[in-house]
Parts: C-alpha cells; sequence; structure tokens
C-alpha cells in the first residue's frame, strides 16, 4: 500500500515537473486550457475550469465591448482563479475588446482567427497581460514569438470548429523539437491524459481541449448538444466540405446533420445559378458564406442539432457520459499519472 501510494506521489510529481512550464505560465495546478468556443465559454464554463485546476477562457466571439466587460465581471465573480479572454482578430472592436480586458484586469489575452495586427500585439503587450496566439505552422509561430506571442498554441485539424489542414501529430512533430523560447499547448483531438503525456514527453507544456469539456454538466450548451456528443463517433466530426473551388468554404469541424447535407444542396444550387448567369460570382460567394450565419447558437443555446451547427472535434467519440469538469480534470490528470506510474 504504501508502495503503491509513494508510485502515485512519484508519477504525480513527474506530471507536474512535465508541465510546469505551463502551468507556471497560466497560474493554474495542471496546464489544461479549456479552449475557446463561442457560446460555449461563458461565465460558468469558464469559471468551472479554472476552479478544477486548469485554465478556463472566454469566448468573445462576436460580443460588444459591453458584454465582453459584463461576462469577464460574472466569471470574476465565480473565481479568483486565473482565465483568459479570446479574441477574434478580425472582430470591428478588436481594440475595444482589448481594452476592455486590460482594465478588467485579464492575466492572459488569446488573439485568435488569423495573425494578430501590430497594434493589438503592442496594447496587449504594453499592458502587462500575457499574450497567447495560434500557430499553423513553424515559420507562422517563429513570427508570432518575434513579435511578441508570450505562448502559443497548435491545434490540429481533429479539433472541432475552425480547422487547419494538418493533423496535431504532423504539427507536434513539426513544431515541438524547434520551438523552445515560449510554452507551447497542443489542441485538437485531445480526449485522454496519456496523449496529453505524449505530447508533454514531446515538449509540449500543456494541452487545450474543447468537445470535452462543452459536453460537461458545468456547460449551458443545449441538452440536445451534449446527448449529441454522447452519441457520436469520431467518424460523425467532419469538416465543412467545399463542392467549387471558386466558391471557398471555411473549414469547419462539426457533427454530420440535416444542415450539413443541405449546405451541400445550398452550394450545388448557387454553383448553378452562378453557371447560368442568374447571380454574380459575388452574390454566390455570400449566400455561401450566410448559410451558416447563427447557426452555432442554434445548436449550442435553442439545442437545434439538425439544422444548428454542432461544432465538435474528433475527440467527439471519446464523450461517453455526462461528466462535471472537476471529473473531466481529475481523470486525465489521472490517467497520465498513471501512465508514468505503470513504467516503474
Ligand atoms: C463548439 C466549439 C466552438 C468553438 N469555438 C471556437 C472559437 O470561438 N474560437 C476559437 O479560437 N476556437 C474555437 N473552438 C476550438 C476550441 O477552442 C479548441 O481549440 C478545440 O475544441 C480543441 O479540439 P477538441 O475539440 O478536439 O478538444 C471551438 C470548438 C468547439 C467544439
Amino acid at each position: 500500500m504504501e508502495r503503491l501510494t509513494k508510485v502515485a506521489d512519484h508519477a504525480r510529481s513527474r506530471l507536474d515537473r512535465l508541465w510546469s512550464r505551463g502551468s507556471d505560465f497560466l497560474g493554474t495546478r495542471v496546464a489544461i486550457l479549456g479552449g475557446a468556443m463561442s457560446w460555449v465559454s461563458e461565465r460558468h464554463l469558464v469559471s468551472a475550469i479554472s476552479n478544477a485546476g486548469g485554465f478556463g477562457v472566454i469566448a468573445c466571439g462576436a460580443m460588444g465591448p459591453a458584454l465582453l466587460e459584463a461576462e469577464i465581471a460574472a466569471t470574476q465573480a465565480r473565481t479568483e482563479k486565473p482565465f483568459g479572454v479570446n479574441l477574434i482578430t478580425m472582430h470591428p472592436q478588436l481594440d475595444e475588446l482589448i481594452q476592455v480586458c486590460i482594465c478588467a484586469g485579464v492575466t492572459h489575452i488569446v488573439l485568435a482567427g488569423g495573425v494578430p495586427p501590430g497594434p493589438a500585439v503592442r496594447a496587449v503587450k504594453e499592458s502587462g497581460a500575457k499574450l497567447i496566439c495560434f500557430a499553423p505552422a513553424l515559420v507562422l509561430a517563429r513570427r508570432l514569438v518575434k513579435s511578441g506571442a508570450d505562448a502559443i498554441v497548435i491545434e490540429g485539424s481533429e479539433a472541432g470548429g475552425h480547422i487547419g489542414p494538418v493533423s496535431l501529430t504532423v504539427l507536434a512533430q513539426e513544431i515541438l523539437p524547434y520551438l523552445r523560447d515560449v510554452p507551447v499547448f497542443v489542441a485538437g483531438g485531445l480526449g485522454r491524459g496519456e496523449a496529453i503525456l505524449s505530447y508533454l514527453e514531446m515538449g509540449a507544456s500543456g494541452a487545450q481541449l474543447g468537445t470535452r469539456f462543452a459536453a460537461s454538466t458545468d456547460s449551458i450548451a443545449h441538452p440536445n448538444f451534449k446527448r449529441a456528443f454522447m452519441r457520436a463517433n469520431a467518424r460523425d466530426a467532419v469538416p465543412s466540405v467545399q463542392l467549387d473551388p471558386r466558391f471557398p468554404v471555411i473549414p469547419v469541424r462539426g457533427l454530420v446533420n440535416e444542415g450539413t447535407k443541405r449546405f451541400l444542396e445550398l452550394q450545388a444550387e448557387t454553383v448553378r445559378r452562378f453557371a447560368a448567369g442568374e447571380v454574380s460570382r459575388e452574390e454566390a460567394q455570400l449566400e455561401i458564406e450566410h448559410f451558416w450565419a447563427g447557426a452555432l447558437r442554434r445548436a449550442v443555446i435553442d439545442g437545434d442539432v439538425e439544422n444548428g451547427s454542432v461544432m465538435a472535434g474528433q475527440s467527439v467519440g471519446m464523450v461517453t457520459r455526462a461528466q462535471s469538469v472537476q471529473e473531466i480534470v481529475d481523470e486525465l490528470v489521472q490517467q497520465a499519472a498513471q501512465a508514468i506510474a505503470g513504467r516503474d
């Protein structure tokens, strides 16, 4: 019994050492971030993740400055632990949103959705807040670090939501051995502690998960949304399909449903109308882009999982039952520690 406790203690302290750079950077007990998810990552889920020892991140999405200010204050009322705010770089009020974060004393700001503009980077840096950016390739990661990023998230195409083309398995090999200047967090398709451990051993400082937290009992997502996650297998979470190279579709990973089928039909019909001269190229592109407007909200908040956008990572196959955020975090830590202990 005593030996078992010693092995467990040893495994846990080995894990703590492996992700200490990440947990020091985040100011947390464990280096696990709850990736920002529009409509999902609000005060309840974010504070639950931070209170569980991880690092919650508010998804600002399309919120304006006043709403973001209220969301930050409400989150601060629920946790004294650190959390971050994720801002989309193309938001028309990006500068104001950064000021809201700074004035509220947010310690970590994530700039997502493209290379952040210079003034935004400078504003974050001058405030003393830590800047986290996404890098889809090593060259870009190096450029972001040079311009001021204090940490990088590499997100593989297994992830839910907007995705790049490369899997985490490959991104990790391309980036982790070469980017040592700042902590690097891995994301996409992660559902178990053993997988997180393997990336820590490759040089990652921590991991970011979205899908598993979205389905947690602390998430405000509609019961239909969570049920869809529990029923789905990895193969059901697929990227959006682009029918015609002339009309680009932003790749988004989510569960196949009526909406994804109708999206294909809409593209086919729009391309036909363009070919027949009934609509201009710009009108056709706009029609395609508008198809998903408001669709994530429809699925997450209204529970319309047939017509809405049920964004989910391939990790959705590992969502099998309703669990609290605390249970998920503890389970991930336990799995990683057990894998370490199993080697002794
Ligand atoms: C429903 C949903 C919405 C998301 N929305 C955003 C977002 O608004 N901004 C963002 O940077 N990432 C977003 N993501 C990506 C997550 O932050 C996270 O990186 C991703 O979920 C990790 O992969 P996993 O789902 O396999 O754990 C979203 C993911 C999901 C599942």
